[in-house]
């Protein structure tokens, strides 16, 4: 039967027009295509250090710049999936980071508008990045998660309030941590050859590490073990050591990290974890340092984070053994404070960067 070329295709259709404009066999789709397959890279240096094989996920090399790629582009299918999300939609999320960045990109890659509530305190180097990546930022006042005018709460009220709209909602929407067990953990698994004995990060939805998790816990039948890195401030180092609800310490300079509750990303995981590592900022900012002497890479406070506790796991598993961790993001974002010696200072770390690396403090 005669059958118009403009009526809507059919499956099988579809696949033939894609073979038809198929890619280059070195090539991806766009931002979309370039989100995961990080390489992983050996840390020689701390490995040398305590006698064993540190490697992090490069994860600095996203198309967005951060981890949370991956959790975006994995929430938005999500809600296109679930028939939430059709052409000419909105992507709604309370997010003052990371998340944002890679919505708003998701969102042009795929033809959506992006709003983004945040809390009026945050750096207008943000603001204004989100808004050249096309998003729509409303700043609110910074008010507490108790309060119905936070900005995560705001944020779902106006998702509700449009048609063909989503409140990605990362904390507690476990596509967040689908996109760890689908891309993040056989990525290590296949770039290790299963050969590694355990895995570490800081959280701050959870979901790489809830993620990530379960997917090696499994997959080695549970010879691989997953530990939780924590900064200063947050609750879940107690919670997994001592099963007591309690901060440990007071706030940190790490960002994107720390919790003060279980979040549904990490529910279901968290009895996986075999233990927690508690690293102080002082400990964070002389790795921010030494990453970039050593190894020349220029990271973030939570992967400097993740590379002390990667070093202290490996010192407990014995010489020879295999540790993974992820570099989250890099330092760009933060570079007017972690290199500025008025900002060290006023944080009391300035003594903690050896002497031989403070000519990297070019900042006033
Ligand atoms: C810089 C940075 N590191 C680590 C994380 C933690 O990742 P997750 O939300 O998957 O726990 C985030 C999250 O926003 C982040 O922005």
């Amino acid at each position: 039967m005669f059958r118009s070329v403009l009526a809507p295709l059919s499956r099988s259709a579809r696949t033939y027009a894609s073979q038809a404009t198929a890619l280059a066999p070195g090539a991806v789709e766009g931002f979309v295509g370039a989100v995961g397959n990080t390489p992983l890279l050996h840390l020689k240096k701390v490995s040398d250090e305590v006698g064993a094989n540190i490697y992090a996920k490069a994860e600095f090399m996203s198309p967005g710049g951060s981890i949370k790629d991956r959790a975006a582009l994995f929430l938005v299918k999500d809600a296109e999936e679930k028939g939430q999300l059709k052409p000419g939609g909105t992507v709604v999320e309370g997010t003052a980071g990371n998340t944002g960045i890679g919505l708003a990109h998701v969102c042009r890659a795929r033809g959506y508008k992006c709003v983004i509530y945040m809390p009026d305190t945050q750096s207008q180097e943000k603001i204004d990045l989100l808004r050249m990546l096309g998003a729509d930022v409303r700043p609110v006042p910074a008010v507490a998660f108790d309060n119905e005018m936070n900005y995560n709460h705001q944020a779902r009220r106006y998702a509700e309030s449009l048609d063909n709209a989503v409140w990605t909602n990362q904390f507690d929407n476990t596509a967040n941590r689908g996109a760890h067990i689908a891309t993040t953990g056989p990525e290590i698994w296949e770039q290790t050859g299963g050969n590694l004995d355990a895995f570490i990060c800081a959280t701050g939805t959870g979901g790489t590490l809830a993620g990530i998790t379960r997917y090696l816990v499994e997959k080695s039948g549970g010879k691989v073990e997953s530990y939780l890195a924590d900064p200063p401030g947050s609750v879940l180092f107690n919670l997994v050591e001592n099963g007591k609800f309690a901060r440990e310490g007071n706030g940190s300079i790490t960002e994107g990290i720390g919790q003060g509750r279980v979040t549904e990303n990490l529910k279901p995981d968290l009895e996986l974890l075999s233990g927690a590592i508690h690293v102080p900022d002082s400990e964070t900012i002389k790795m921010v340092y030494r990453l970039l002497d050593e190894e020349g890479l220029y990271v973030g406070a939570s992967s400097a984070l993740n590379v002390v506790a990667a070093r202290e796991l490996a010192r407990k598993k014995g010489p020879g053994s295999t540790v993974v961790s992820i570099l989250c993001d890099g330092a760009h974002r933060y570079q007017a404070r972690l290199f500025s010696r008025v900002w060290l200072e006023s944080k009391g770390l300035i003594d903690a960067i050896p002497e031989h690396l403070r000519h990297y403090i070019v900042l006033p």
